[in-house]
């Protein structure tokens, strides 16, 4: 193709790099260099009065909509209902007209997500799109297109086009946030310094390569792997347990981990590796009690977190990797990229074809 592998191994392998060159373009199409005023395109509604927001999207695209709806019910306290694509278009929500319906789509061509936007329009949802492809036919149907700049994406598994789905739906909902009065300005100014600061943290985590590989090894001869995370790092934990599925082939599931103790639980044993994304802060000692009665079955512990954290699961899990430490407003971004590079190690170790693993389309057009 056009596109060199530019001496990475994969496409994956080279798009993993191209998080922090994503992130800081994306950011640079929404927020003035001089003022840091965050501007988007106009929409066709009031963001001040807006009552309501549904998301649709399929894949790694549902799971940045997942985190989208943590922070604008968090930051912009926005009510948000959301679903896959392939559930919305049946479903037929009620919903006020007038509201957002926000659509998420890497190719702006998948066949459900397309198919649940006509549905939203039917219901007279005013559409915002978050495209990589703004040439596309969800592009030509939405009233509003927020572009994500992650470039051509070649490898089948959604990488740098996810961190850019979340760049965009953050700075969405600061937008929201400040329109609706529900964030003071001292706050959004941090929440933006954060993300301005983001692509040299995903740089350094991009860094750990041999710490990734040495817990790659850990889980490649696993059955199944049970990745653990609460609040907004639940849907983080998603995308790391589709990614390693996708490309490894290892089964992987994530759960949120207060709900382990209602199933889950009764599967661990010393053979299956519980990975979790945890950085300290809101609902750390929560999660790390999950931990604890994880470990309690023999569970295999492997951490994602930041120094802090590290601190406190000292003697819970026995492979922790210490993350940039973050504002709790960036890191379900940041956390994305170590589970994202973890998956593709372990495909590696798995000798699978990583950009074209079997039986996965990178665009699914038919239903
Ligand atoms: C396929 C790809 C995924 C992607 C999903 C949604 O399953 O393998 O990586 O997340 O489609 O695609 P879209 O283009 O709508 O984001």
């Amino acid at each position: 193709g056009v596109v060199g592998k530019n001496g990475y191994r994969h496409y994956m392998e080279k798009e993993l790099h191209e998080h922090p060159i994503v992130i800081g373009q994306t950011l640079r199409r929404f927020v003035d260099p001089s003022s840091h005023k965050i501007i988007l395109p106009h929409m066709p509604f009031d963001l001040s009065t807006l009552k309501r927001g549904i998301i649709t999207a399929c894949g790694s695209a549902f799971y940045a909509g997942l985190i989208g709806r943590y922070w604008l019910e968090e930051y912009a306290r926005l009510p948000i209902d959301i679903d896959v694509a392939s559930e919305m278009r049946y479903r037929n929500p009620p919903v006020e007209s007038q509201g957002m319906g926000l659509v998420i789509s890497q190719s702006g061509e998948t066949a459900d997500t397309l198919a649940a936007l006509r549905n939203l329009k039917n219901e007279h949802q005013k559409i915002v799109s978050i495209l990589n492809n703004e040439f596309s036919t969800i592009a030509r149907e939405s009233d509003v297109v927020l572009g994500t700049d992650a470039g051509v994406e070649i490898a089948v598994a959604s990488t740098k086009a996810f961190t850019a789905q979340l760049t965009v739906l953050s700075c969405l909902t600061l937008v929201i946030a400040r329109e609706k009065n529900k964030i003071t300005p001292e706050n959004k100014k941090v929440c933006l310094t954060a993300l301005m600061d983001l692509p040299s943290r995903v740089a350094e985590v991009l860094q750990m390569k041999d710490k990734i590989q040495e817990i790659a090894h850990k889980i490649a001869n696993a059955q199944s792997v049970i990745y653990l995370g609460r609040g907004i790092m639940y849907p983080v934990a998603m995308e790391g347990a589709l990614k390693l599925k996708e490309i490894s082939y290892i089964h992987a599931d994530a759960y949120a981990a207060g709900e382990m103790k209602h199933g889950p639980i009764a599967l661990i044993d010393q053979t299956v590796p519980v990975i979790a994304v945890v950085p300290s802060g809101f609902l750390f000692e929560k999660t790390l009690s999950n931990l604890q009665e994880a470990k309690a079955r023999g569970g295999h512990i492997i951490a994602f977190t930041d120094a802090k954290g590290a601190e406190a699961l000292s003697t819970i899990a026995e492979q922790i990797i210490i993350l940039p430490t973050v504002h709790a407003f960036v890191a379900p971004i940041l956390y994305t990229v170590p589970v994202q590079m973890l998956a593709y190690e372990a495909a590696i170790l798995k000798g699978t074809d990583v950009d074209q693993p079997r039986n996965l389309a990178k665009s699914v057009t038919v239903e």
